[in-house]
């Protein structure tokens, strides 16, 4: 396989009849999906870090095996996003599809921070559509508490524009008051939204002046919606202060009501296809 250097990370680039992307080694994370005539799918900062230990700002980021701050003695999102994977194979399915296959398993790195053996396998296929399925497999002989999201960074014309669909009348944890509220209908922004939705059992839908993203999830029940808005923009690490109004994320998550257990030898797999 050849790999190609972005400052000091090593990814790879697929380009195909449909779509092309970037993934780096480092955390599995894809960083550049555009189909052939669109314009890239995934927001990407313009001043994101490419560096070791450190996640990259944009794409789609793999918070494993802790959401947030769900298992409050690992890091913010867990680690499974700043972990050197290995990249098992790339298979061209046909002409307009990629298949492309990581794996990341415990190490001493890992058991140092979380005492288990397991197994992830991440398969993501590259072409008209994007499809990212992520399989946990407890290897241990004690059961293990498993959170996680697809952190994906969605490209917008304008904050101002989006409008999300598919959330209407469910509840979620505002994470900015540890409350819990009720969805009334779409989702609009005038200020800082950070969600974590429950019981989600339709696809959401995000709209923009032009484009609509079609997200089906599947092994999940839980979607997080989040954009910093000004103040904290202006705080955040890799971002511009006003890179707030070019992006929203829509994480296709295993959060909070909806964390999995898994018994050992048991597997879970989170899937979510962008359309
Ligand atoms: C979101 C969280 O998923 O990720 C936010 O809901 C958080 O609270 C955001 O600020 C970004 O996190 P990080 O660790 O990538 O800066």
């Amino acid at each position: 396989m050849q790999y190609k250097l972005i400052n000091n990370l090593e990814y790879i680039e697929i380009t195909n009849k449909a779509a092309s992307a970037k993934i780096a080694l480092q955390g599995a994370h894809i960083f550049h999906y555009q189909r052939v005539g669109e314009a890239p799918l995934l927001w990407l900062s313009e001043i994101s870090e490419y560096k070791k230990g450190k996640a990259i700002r944009g794409g789609v980021p793999i918070c494993w095996p802790s959401f947030g701050n769900n298992n409050p003695q690992l890091p913010q999102h867990g680690f499974a996003r700043v972990m050197m994977w290995r990249c098992d194979k790339v298979d061209e399915i046909d002409p307009y599809t990629t298949k492309v296959t990581f794996s990341l398993q415990d190490s001493q790195e890992s058991r140092v921070l979380w005492d288990y053996i397991f197994q992830v396998k991440y398969v993501i296929t590259i072409g008209k559509t994007l499809h990212l399925e992520l399989q946990t497999t407890n290897l241990d002989t004690k059961p293990f508490t498993l959170s996680q999201a697809f952190h994906t960074y969605f490209q917008i014309s304008s904050i101002e524009d989006v409008f999300i669909e598919g959330l209407e009348e469910k509840t979620y944890l505002d994470a900015l008051t540890l409350k819990s509220e009720l969805q009334d209908g779409s989702i609009t922004f005038n200020g800082e939204v950070d969600r974590v939705y429950q019981g989600v059992d339709d696809e959401i839908i995000l709209n923009d002046a032009k484009h609509q993203v079609h997200i089906q999830n599947s092994g999940s029940k839980s979607v997080v919606v989040w954009n910093p808005w000004i103040k904290k923009c202006a705080s955040m690490s890799a971002m511009q202060p006003e890179a707030y109004k070019e992006f929203v994320c829509i994480e296709s998550a295993n959060a909070y009501e909806d964390k999995r257990e898994l018994q050992p030898q048991s597997s879970h797999t989170l899937k979510a296809v962008l359309i």
